[in-house]
């Protein structure tokens, strides 16, 4: 009854002589009393416990960090002055590996000026010795209080992302629900819909819900992408071919309107297909009638078509690259998704759920970000946009070597803050070839590597992008893949 600590780290056979009142522990914030003094680590446990606290004492720093970083202390009462590792480096050193901890330094030589300087490093409170109890109680129900707070908001953005996940979607800003809210109406009519949005917005992901929430979800769904594939390619998977229809063809084959007859078929970046494609897809829609190549067989499928696409169709139209019927039997129902910078509130949802997705793939277990990666993640322009913050998540869980994802552990040009605005300030009067060679990089770095989405942006072949990279002394890395193909 009498003993109010467990006791770890060196320090033994430290029973406490003094009767108290056994209290319910108030809450499971189960403090850690750090210091060399076993005197004081007894003289300070007997007062907590008395409080209302379980508390664990230790006299080594390393123990201390462990039991934050465990979880299985969220507080920390640790003396300012200690031979191996004075209280200020205990402080660094938990702030670093775990910013939602609490740290109440303790000290003889209490000034005005070091409580502000600790307080600034982050340390909950900073109390003279001898440790005051009224002070002292006031101090630890507050944190107490937080730290339920906390627990009880971490509970409900646990139960809220499920409640916004919206069949792998996630998204809380008004933008996305209206999306979400759109999707589900136009999922059960078994009609045409085109999805519009800048690359890596989430347009695959909403055409694979809508066919899962439409009447048609039990059949098959198809995925082309549009601009992965020369056209000739690009005829025979979507409408087969017959034996002998060109060369290479040495068998009969369906295409993906046959193969997912009775269901939908996801044609991605339509706005890069030819006008004689166009024109075919448009026969597609029209008349719902298909050829396989090389064979005058005419043949009726019933399919939804769901297109996307990441340009602006409209002024597609207008500049002749895009045929104005097609523009609009495809854009009657459309849904735009919007940029991840339109919506930098869906960021720390989307944050929780890519931690998520990410330390189940590699058995990491990553807390979360400090305070400071947050910050640069809410004010970085996103180019990418989710596709680009699924890639820092998801390369972050491999390189954190804490329990948060730290600055460090993000891309340099996301780091680095004059890299990340490399723009109209830093405007130079450069030739167009270094123009061009600048502006390559940065569209190749949007696009992580990926060398045909680099070429799909700047709008010229892929040869064309190695004939450049060849001569920017860019081609020995190695091609990142991505992207959806059929
Ligand atoms: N709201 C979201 N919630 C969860 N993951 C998302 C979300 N939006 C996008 N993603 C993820 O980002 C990546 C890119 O998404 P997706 O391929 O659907 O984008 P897209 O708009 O089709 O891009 P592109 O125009 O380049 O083809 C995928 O890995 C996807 O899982
Ligand atoms: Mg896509």
């Amino acid at each position: 009854m009498g003993c109010q600590g467990r006791t770890i780290g060196g320090i033994v056979g430290l029973a406490s002589s003094r009767t108290v009142e056994v209290v319910a522990p108030k809450s499971s914030l189960t403090p850690c009393i750090l210091d060399d003094d076993p005197a004081q680590l007894e003289m300070l446990s007997a007062v907590i416990a008395d409080i209302g606290y379980e508390t664990v004492l230790t006299s080594s720093p390393e123990e201390a960090l462990q039991l934050v970083k465990s979880g299985h202390c969220r507080l920390v009462l640790v003396d300012v002055h200690m031979p191996r590792m004075d209280g200020y480096e205990f402080l660094n050193r938990v702030s670093r590996s775990d910013p939602g901890a609490h740290i109440i330094l303790m000290t003889g030589d209490y000034t005005l000026e070091s409580a502000l300087e600790a307080i600034r490093r982050g340390a909950s409170d900073f109390m003279p010795k001898p440790i005051d109890r009224t002070r002292l109680k006031r101090s630890l129900d507050d944190i107490a209080a937080l730290y339920d707070q906390r627990r009880r908001v971490g509970a409900l953005e646990e139960q809220l992302l499920k409640d916004l996940e919206f069949h792998g979607i996630v998204g809380k800003s008004p933008a996305m629900l209206e999306v979400f809210d759109f999707a589900r109406k136009v999922a059960r009519h078994y009609t045409d819909v085109l999805l519009v949005g800048p690359t890596g917005t989430g347009k695959e992901l909403v055409a694979r819900a809508i066919h899962q929430i439409s009447p048609v979800s039990q059949q098959k769904l198809a995925v082309c992408n549009c601009s992965a594939m020369v056209d000739t390619l690009l005829e025979s998977q979507l409408f087969g071919h017959v034996r002998g229809a060109f060369t290479g063809a040495t068998d009969t084959r369906p295409g993906l309107f046959e193969f997912a007859n009775g269901g939908t078929v996801f044609l991605d970046e339509v706005g890069e297909t030819s006008l004689p494609m166009q024109a075919k897809l448009l026969r597609v829609i029209e008349n719902r009638e298909i050829q396989r190549v090389g064979s005058p067989e005419v043949r009726h499928i019933n399919v939804r078509l769901i297109s996307a696409t990441n340009r602006d169709l409209r002024a597609e139209v207008l500049a002749g690259r895009f045929r104005e019927d097609l523009f609009y039997r495809l854009s009657s129902i459309h849904i735009r998704i919007p940029s991840l910078k339109e919506r930098l509130e869906d960021i720390p949802l989307l944050v929780q759920f890519l931690l998520k997705k990410y330390n189940g793939a590699y058995g990491a277990n990553i807390l979360g970000l400090t305070r400071r990666a947050q910050t640069v993640l809410l004010g970085h322009g996103w180019p990418g946009n989710v596709r680009e913050l699924e890639n820092v998540i998801s390369s972050a869980c491999i390189t954190a070597t804490g329990d948060f994802i730290d600055l460090a552990d993000l891309p340099e040009q996301l780091q680095r803050p004059e890299a990340r605005s490399r723009g109209d300030d830093d405007w130079k009067p450069l030739s167009l070839e270094e123009v061009r060679k600048v502006h390559i990089q940065r569209v190749l770095e949007m696009c992580q590597g990926n060398r045909l989405r680099t070429a799909q942006f700047l709008g010229i072949g892929r040869t064309s992008l190695y004939r450049y990279l060849k001569r920017d002394g860019l081609d020995t890395r190695k091609e990142k893949t991505g992207g959806a193909a059929a």
